[in-house]
């Protein structure tokens, strides 16, 4: 028995949705635990692609079960939509997708105020993607929200949604000088969806529990990262949840003595998308190839990333907090063009070295990177799925991030598909999946 968190050691879109879908053969079932459809993870099997916002990306295993954990926040007309995209691909989810009746539902409200408030911000905006992420858990945590099991009890429904409008309307209305919504029109559309959802519907951490005590092995499906984790992260430009892999715990109902290893995905470079601080951030016109090179546009909203150099910094902070036990490090062949490589080994701030990744944004925004400079392999590793095929530049440039960083790296990414990938199998955490 052996469950398992893959969770992003950088700003995401590490390319855990590749690493969860490599990975899934040793797992039983797939448990996402927060955020929503913010998320975008993209696997590429032969010539089709997916990018999938909320559902695991281990339903594209037939033989897989997966769970919306109760620290997920759901849009419930997003995911009946994602639910029949898939369908139409033909692939089945009735009976092998569990949504947590204790996940709370983004209703259009959310989107309404997420909207009004980044506007208000103006250049202090973070940047959201706009799909109601941070209001709904700002509900959640207020003690307002509405969840899922709350659609099967029409008058509480009618209750919350009403309630809430009214607070919204008043926000909206004077704060924010935009139109009220209607609170009958949003029940009529939360309602025209019950049927529909009801079947998924499941208390996922009982559920979860049964599977647990079947033997069944889970996998953890981590959204965004650890550097956007609501209390570890570039506070205040981070996402409202747990990305962290603590949030494994509190997002599903699974007890953290139940976890038996954590593996971490960071890029081989970094990237972030939307506001706040990026100390590595490459801003000459080198960033833009390497956005080029890598497709580094987001998933779920289609913006450019911001790219840098890897950050040896924030990926030890990021080993520490999540008790990372191995890296996967993606996209290595995006670099295979460079005559040099940067690594960012540590920060200086006002003359001094920084002994911790600072907790305040304005810092981090003001440190001055430290690089140790490597020298670029320039001959392609594209689809490599050996070490030893790596140039040797390529070998030593990962074996100074793994030395850098204190952590193994087991598995390395050299292309989007499934099989551009090297696995270290003597690495430990290989042990621990059993
Ligand atoms: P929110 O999650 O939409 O509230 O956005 C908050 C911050 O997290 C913004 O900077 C987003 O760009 C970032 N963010 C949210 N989801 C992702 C993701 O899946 N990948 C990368 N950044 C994300």
């Amino acid at each position: 028995m052996s469950n398992m968190v893959i969770v992003g050691a950088q700003w995401g879109d590490e390319g855990k949705g590749k690493m969860v879908d490599l990975l899934c053969d040793r797992f039983d079932v797939v448990a996402r635990y927060q955020g929503g459809h913010n998320a975008g993870h993209t696997v590429r099997i032969g010539d089709r692609q997916f990018v999938m916002h909320l559902i695991p990306t281990g339903i594209l295993h037939p033989d897989k079960e997966c769970v919306i954990g109760n620290g997920v926040v759901i849009d419930p007309e997003y995911l009946l939509n994602e639910i029949s995209q898939l369908e139409a691909l033909g692939i089945s989810l009735r009976g092998r997708l569990f949504i947590s009746t204790r996940a709370h539902l983004i209703l259009a409200y959310h989107r309404a105020i997420e909207v009004a408030t980044e506007r208000a911000l103006g250049d202090k905006k973070i940047g959201t993607t706009f799909r109601g992420i941070g209001p709904c858990y700002e509900d959640k945590a207020a003690r307002s929200g509405v969840r899922v099991c709350d659609l099967f009890h029409p008058e509480v429904l009618r209750e919350r949604i009403f309630e809430n409008v009214k607070t919204k309307n008043a926000l909206l209305t004077t704060l924010y000088q935009a139109e009220p919504l209607d609170a009958q029109a949003i029940l009529d559309q939360v309602m025209a969806l019950v049927e529909k959802l009801k079947p998924y519907a499941t208390d996922t951490a009982a559920w979860l529990a049964g599977a647990m005590k079947a033997g069944k092995r889970i996998l953890f499906e981590g959204a965004q990262a650890i550097m956007l984790d609501l209390d570890h992260g570039t506070y205040p430009f981070v996402t409202s949840s747990s990305a962290g892999a603590g949030g494994a715990c509190t997002g599903t109902g699974v007890p953290p003595t139940r976890i038996d290893g954590v593996i971490g995905v960071a890029k081989a470079y970094a990237t972030r998308v939307g506001g706040g601080p990026f100390p590595t951030e490459i801003k000459t016109p080198l960033g833009e190839q390497i956005r080029q090179r890598g497709g580094e546009y987001g998933a779920s909203t289609g913006r450019p990333r911001r790219c840098g150099w890897f950050d040896v910094p924030a990926a030890r902070y990021a080993g520490r907090i999540n008790g990372i036990d191995a890296l996967a490090i993606t996209k290595i062949d995006v670099l295979d063009t460079l005559e040099e490589i940067p690594i960012c080994s540590g920060y200086r701030y006002r003359n001094s070295d920084l002994k911790e990744m600072p907790c305040e944004s304005s810092v981090l925004e003001n440190v001055e990177p430290v690089y140790r400079v490597f020298p670029g392999w320039q001959s392609p590793t594209l689809g490599l799925t050996s070490r030893e095929a790596l140039p040797q530049k390529a070998q030593d440039y990962l074996l100074a991030l793994s030395e850098l960083t204190e952590m193994e790296i087991a598995m390395i990414s050299t292309g989007p598909e499934r099989n551009q990938t090297i696995l270290l199998h003597e690495a430990k955490i290989f042990g621990l999946m059993v």
